[in-house]
């Protein structure tokens, strides 16, 4: 079955997930950064990248190589357009995470932002853990469940609203039990809420 995010336009999702009453590119731009402060990577992936989101933050000089993961190539497309010139080794690599096939090289941090609740988190976890470094880290950020907001905010950009079709929370304890499976102990929990009252949890985990 074709994947819906293959549907979506860039400049529909990056406007939308702009807006102030929204406001998630801002925050997941920030805590992406916050990882990097934290961490030091050499190398660092991202999971579910779309135009780049984020890569804004990287310094070039700390980082050695950034590996961009998305399913949709226009996505990356973008990105490559806005970040080609900016890093000296990045790659962006076309795959689904959950499939048997996804290979990218091992990083010292992955960055996975808002992208398990689109994907069958059993395979995701699976497939992605087998790419991190050996005390490497794993930063993923899970949207919660309010029950007074949809889980895709309405917004003018209705085309996003067919995302709420495959969207599915994902429960913090049922992803840190599966990444228990696969070698990554939790080393960090943070519940945040914005703005919007939008609720998310900052995990984050190193491969043992
Ligand atoms: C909600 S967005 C992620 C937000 C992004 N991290 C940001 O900061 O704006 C989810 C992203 O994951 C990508 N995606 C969804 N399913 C995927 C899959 N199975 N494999 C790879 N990428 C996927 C989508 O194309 C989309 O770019």
């Amino acid at each position: 079955m074709k994947n819906i995010w293959l549907d979506i336009e860039l400049s529909d999702y990056e406007n939308h997930m702009a807006l102030p009453s929204v406001a998630q590119s801002q925050y997941l731009s920030q805590y992406f950064f916050k990882l990097l402060e934290s961490f030091h990577p050499k190398t660092v992936a991202i999971l579910g990248c779309s135009g780049g989101n984020g890569l804004e933050r990287i310094n070039s000089e700390e980082v050695e190589k950034i590996i961009c993961v998305d399913i949709n190539p226009n996505f990356l497309k973008e990105a490559k357009h806005r970040y080609n010139k900016r890093f000296k080794d990045i790659e962006y690599v076309c795959q689904d995470i959950t499939s048997e096939n996804f290979k990218i090289s091992n990083v010292d941090l992955m960055y996975a932002g808002l992208i398990f609740e689109y994907v069958d988190i059993e395979l995701a976890i699976n497939i992605a853990a087998r790419f991190i470094n050996s005390k490497g880290v794993l930063g993923a950020v899970l949207q919660q469940p309010n029950e007074k907001i949809p889980e895709v905010t309405p917004s003018r950009y209705k085309s996003l609203e067919k995302l709420s079709k495959v969207f599915g929370f994902v429960p913090s304890a049922k992803f840190i039990e599966l990444c228990n499976i696969h070698g990554l102990k939790l080393i960090s929990q943070i519940e945040t809420q914005l703005e919007s009252s939008k609720k998310f949890t900052e995990l984050i985990f190193q491969k043992f």
